[in-house]
Parts: C-alpha cells; sequence; structure tokens
C-alpha cells in the first residue's frame, strides 16, 4: 500500500496536483529564426509564463485558428509582410489591444488597428553594373521605363512582398499610375517570374537580369553569409536604397496580434509588451537581418551596418495593408503574375 503522503508527492513529482495551472501563453507563429529560442527564453525567465509555439506556414495556422474557432488555444499570431497580417485581420482572428507601453514604443504608423509591427525591411533594388547604369534603377518608376527592356526580374506579381509595394505605389502615384508602372514592369522582364527574392539577387550576379527587387534581408543574409558562392554573388551585385529623392524607400514589417478567443489575455498582452522590449527588439529583428520597429534600438549586423540609413517610407502600414487587394487587381489587369 502507498501511503497518500506518499503519493501526492509522486503525483505532485510529475505535475498532476489540483494547484492552479502556471500561467500559459500559446503563440501560433509563421515566423523562425535562431534567436527565437532566447527571444522566448527571456520572456519564460522574466515572467514565469510558459510559451507553447506552434510553428507552421501562414495560411496552415490561419486555417488551424479558424477551424478551432471559439475553442482556440492560441493567444498570439505572429506573421510576415502587411498584406498577410492585413489578410488575417480581415478572417476577423484578432481582437485589438491597449497598451499605453505599445503605443509609446512603436511609432503610429507601424502600428494598424488590431496588429503591431515588431521589426521592418526594405524592399531594395539590386542591379549587375556591368550592366545597367546606377542613375537608371534609383527609383521603383524607372523599372518600367523602356530603357530598361529585357532587364528586370521579379519574383511572382501576387507574392505579398510585391502586392504591398503596390500597394504603396497606389498610394503614393495613384491607380491609374500604377497599372502602367505594373504593365511596364511585365514589358521589362528578362524572363518570366520565378523562384523567391535570393533568386532574382543570383540572377542578377548572374547577369540572367540587370536589375531586381529584393527584401532586404535576404541581401543582408548573402552579406554576412560565409559561403564563398553567396560573397561571390555580393560581389557581382549593388544595392541601392529607392526612391531617396521622393518618397522614400517601401518598407514592410513583421507583425503580431492577439487573438480574438485568446484565452491568455493577460498574458498575451504581456508578451506583445515583452516584444517592443529593447532586448526583445534586438533579437527579433536581428535575427532575421532586420531592423527594429522601436526608434533607437540598434542591431549589431554586420551587413546592416554596412548598408546604413536611409530614407523609409512612413506611409502608415494600416492604409497599406487596406490597398493590397487593390494592388492585386491592378497587377492582374496588367499581367504581372
Ligand atoms: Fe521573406
Amino acid at each position: 500500500m502507498i501511503k497518500k503522503a506518499v503519493l501526492a508527492s509522486l503525483l505532485s513529482a510529475i505535475g498532476l496536483t489540483g494547484a492552479a495551472t502556471a500561467a500559459e501563453l500559446n503563440i501560433y507563429s509563421a515566423r523562425h529564426y535562431q534567436t527565437d529560442e532566447q527571444l522566448y527564453g527571456n520572456f519564460t525567465k522574466q515572467t514565469g509564463i510558459k510559451i507553447n509555439r506552434i510553428e507552421a506556414k501562414e495560411d496552415e495556422l490561419l486555417e488551424r485558428v479558424r477551424t478551432e474557432g471559439a475553442n482556440s488555444p492560441a493567444d498570439i499570431f505572429i506573421t510576415v509582410d502587411a498584406s498577410r497580417l492585413a489578410k488575417a485581420d480581415e478572417l476577423g482572428i484578432f481582437q485589438p489591444v491597449k497598451s499605453a507601453t505599445l503605443e509609446a514604443r512603436i511609432p503610429a504608423h507601424l502600428r494598424a488597428d488590431n496588429w503591431f509591427s515588431y521589426s521592418t525591411r526594405a524592399r531594395i533594388i539590386v542591379f549587375n553594373p556591368e550592366m545597367v547604369k546606377a542613375e537608371q534603377v534609383q527609383t521603383y518608376e524607372q523599372l518600367a521605363e523602356p530603357a530598361l527592356k529585357g532587364q528586370v526580374c521579379t519574383r511572382s506579381g501576387s507574392h505579398p512582398y510585391n502586392l504591398s509595394l503596390g500597394a504603396a505605389m497606389i498610394k503614393h502615384n495613384g491607380a491609374e499610375a500604377t497599372e502602367k508602372w505594373a504593365s511596364g514592369i511585365v514589358a521589362n522582364f528578362a524572363r518570366a517570374p520565378k523562384g523567391g527574392d535570393t533568386d532574382q539577387i543570383r540572377a542578377v550576379a548572374a547577369g540572367e537580369c540587370g536589375v531586381a527587387i529584393a527584401n532586404s534581408y535576404y541581401f543582408a543574409r548573402l552579406m554576412n553569409s560565409n559561403k564563398p558562392e553567396d560573397q561571390a554573388v555580393i560581389a557581382k551585385v549593388k544595392a541601392v536604397w529607392p526612391n531617396q529623392a521622393t518618397w522614400g524607400t517601401h518598407i514592410n514589417v513583421s507583425g503580431a496580434g492577439m487573438l480574438k478567443h485568446a484565452p491568455n489575455k493577460e498574458a498575451a498582452v504581456k508578451f506583445l509588451e515583452y516584444l517592443a522590449s529593447d532586448e526583445a527588439q534586438t533579437y527579433f529583428a536581428n535575427g532575421n537581418n532586420e531592423w527594429p520597429a522601436v526608434p533607437g534600438v540598434k542591431v549589431d549586423n554586420a551587413a546592416l551596418n554596412k548598408l546604413g540609413e536611409f530614407k523609409a517610407d512612413t506611409l502608415p502600414i494600416g492604409e497599406l495593408a487596406a490597398t493590397v487587394a487593390e494592388a492585386q487587381r491592378i497587377y492582374d489587369r496588367a499581367g504581372y503574375r
């Protein structure tokens, strides 16, 4: 016979007591980088709140939240690109969070109604100086000019990164000019869109295209890479901060929000506020060669230091996200697929 006290201590040792369970937080994340362990581990260290993470592709996670409905254990949803955050928001999965900390830390243009940006990335122009002149590729608009016929490479027009850029173009130049621009890009293709942004950079280095558009972190990743083949690519190409004389380089974000049926609301708000702390900002941004969303937080990243500063577009991220659907319709009409 096992005595009652012994049984209780055995049960307690394996965590099967009637005592209140420790605070937990459930995160669904479509973003995964090598600094994540420190990012999440330090939150648990600071707050005692245990984090359960499910990482999967964006669509899988959204489908999961939808089918789980009111029973979803998810508290926080993290993903990249304003257009994806907007899509999640349209599905009605978020609930607004009121936080003085977040309002003070995250600049207004990087906050949407139901989610917050935690890092920024720039959509840059990458060119091969043996094929095109630097002065030909200083703006997004120039990429549609006839002088660059047969030179331009991009990933698919339906990809969120290009749709967000299209949305920024609409906000700054108008719908009509953006449609003309998209048609010009299509007319200038060196090849039909294929692959991701890194593939475009490699194609520029290989001379298959004279110029391409890519997110800054792909470029920085190649810059920071020790692989000789990556260094060879970087040696062949140059990066441009587009539109410095006009509306600034288009930037996009990684972001997160609290889910409508979050069972651990208090922990969720704590986590969203933690993500805006200096330390978390460093992990979150540096892990993917991005910039912190909170002004004044510096990351020690050789490639980003080398790339230096630039004038970024300050278009409110919520407005940008709301314009993505229009960008898709314009791209469809222009045949930018
Ligand atoms: Fe990406």
